[in-house]
């Protein structure tokens, strides 16, 4: 089990497992507590935390300090707009081309996972999604190289996945696009990897991988993308709820936003700036998956499933070489306290995450569980 190091009053920290869950995924213990301590009043307001107006002065304080220390850790440039939404990044699917396309246009797509191609179905339900590059034949393994695709003359931007969940691949830097705008899913990399938020033109990332709870969704949009969006508002194209112009106009708080998600945002990236900003993490991360890549390649009895070039530093995805084998290594690695490494049933096999919030001694007790088990049984 995870030992804490700060004490703790009983039961706390004690319990909890190395939690190598695919998200909703496992937070900084610290901020699971500052949570705990907010839910019966939050900053001394008298109000608990999920009983307080999202009109009021104390949650504007906590949605404008989550937004500045997005805009810092993230370095987002001044005039790009943060929306905190609802509906995940499934939404976004749909809510991006509804928004960034106009009657009879395109947009291209890298198809690299599962989520890719659900972004494809809905973009296609709005204007045409053109499926420029892509390795489903492959068991999406790898990531394109620049010179694999290319993108189409009249697209209007290229929407890619910077990682993908499911299949632990990982874009290791950003698509060509000819210099047309770029959108991206980042919900299970975002602020876990260098990201030049500056060269995108939407970003949107479902919370509760690397940031927070689920229920909410951070959105980043340019200046492009906010005016396309307003050509689209004044055309009467949009409904209420999806028109980014709408949200953006009431901060967020158009409707009542996720509080308690927004508050959970806030404590994440407080506590990412207490721990090395952005480079901080991309350190960690680095370090993490680094030993756990390590430990797969010193071994035939493990298969990882991505190839070599396009391994991701958040979600390791491997195969036992006997694959009767995959059972009883969960079972195990659950009974020694390493808990939510199934892999998903499209991949199979076993898929550790390696989020911001999991700590790297997580990953050594996973190491060590594994070299154990390969003694146990080859
Ligand atoms: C890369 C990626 N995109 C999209 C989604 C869907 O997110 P949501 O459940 O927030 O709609 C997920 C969920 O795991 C994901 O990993």
């Amino acid at each position: 089990m995870l030992k804490d190091r700060k004490a703790r009053p009983e039961g706390v920290g004690e319990s909890r497992i190395h939690n190598f869950g695919a998200g909703p995924a496992v937070l900084p213990l610290s901020v699971v507590e500052e949570v705990q301590a907010a839910l019966p009043n939050l900053h001394n307001s008298g109000f608990g935390l999920c009983e307080i107006s999202h009109r009021s002065d104390t949650f504007q304080a906590v949605v404008d300090s989550a937004m500045d220390r997005i805009r810092r850790v993230l370095s987002v440039p001044d005039d790009y707009t943060i929306l905190f939404l609802q509906g995940g990044a499934s939404l976004q699917f749909y809510m991006t081309a509804l928004n960034l396309l106009k009657p009879g246009e395109q947009a291209d797509f890298i198809e690299t996972g599962i989520w890719s191609k659900k972004a494809i179905a809905e973009a296609n339900r709005v204007g045409q999604a053109n499926n420029i590059w892509s390795d489903s034949e492959n068991g999406f393994r790898c990531i394109p190289g620049e010179d694999e695709y290319a993108i189409s003359e009249d697209s209007i931007y290229l929407h890619y996945t910077s990682n993908n969940t499911l299949m632990g691949t990982q874009h290791q830097h950003l698509p060509d696009s000819g210099g047309k705008p770029i959108v991206v899913d980042a919900s299970s990399d975002i602020a876990g990897v260098p990201i030049d938020v500056s060269a995108h033109d939407v970003i949107y990332a479902g919370a509760q991988k690397n940031l927070g709870p689920s229920g909410v969704t951070l959105v980043i949009l340019s200046p492009w993308a906010l005016a396309r969006a307003k050509e689209n508002t004044e055309a009467g194209r949009l409904p209420t709820m999806l028109d980014y112009t709408i949200h953006t106009s009431k901060g967020s708080l158009f409707n009542t936003p996720n509080t308690f998600g927004i508050f959970v945002l806030d404590c994440v990236f407080k506590w990412l700036e207490e721990n090395g900003g952005l480079a901080g993490s991309i350190e960690r991360n680095r370090a993490k998956s680094s030993l756990l890549y390590e430990e797969l390649d010193s071994s035939d009895m493990w298969v990882p499933h991505a190839e070599k070039s396009s391994r991701s530093v958040m979600n390791v995805t491997w195969r036992c070489a006997n694959e009767d084998l995959e059972s009883i290594f969960l079972e195990e690695a659950q009974a020694a306290g390493l808990g939510g490494l199934k892999g998903h049933r499209s991949v199979g096999g076993i898929r550790a995450s390696l989020y911001n919030g999991c700590p790297i001694e997580s990953v050594e007790a996973l190491v060590e569980f594994m070299r154990g088990f390969r003694e146990r049984h080859s």
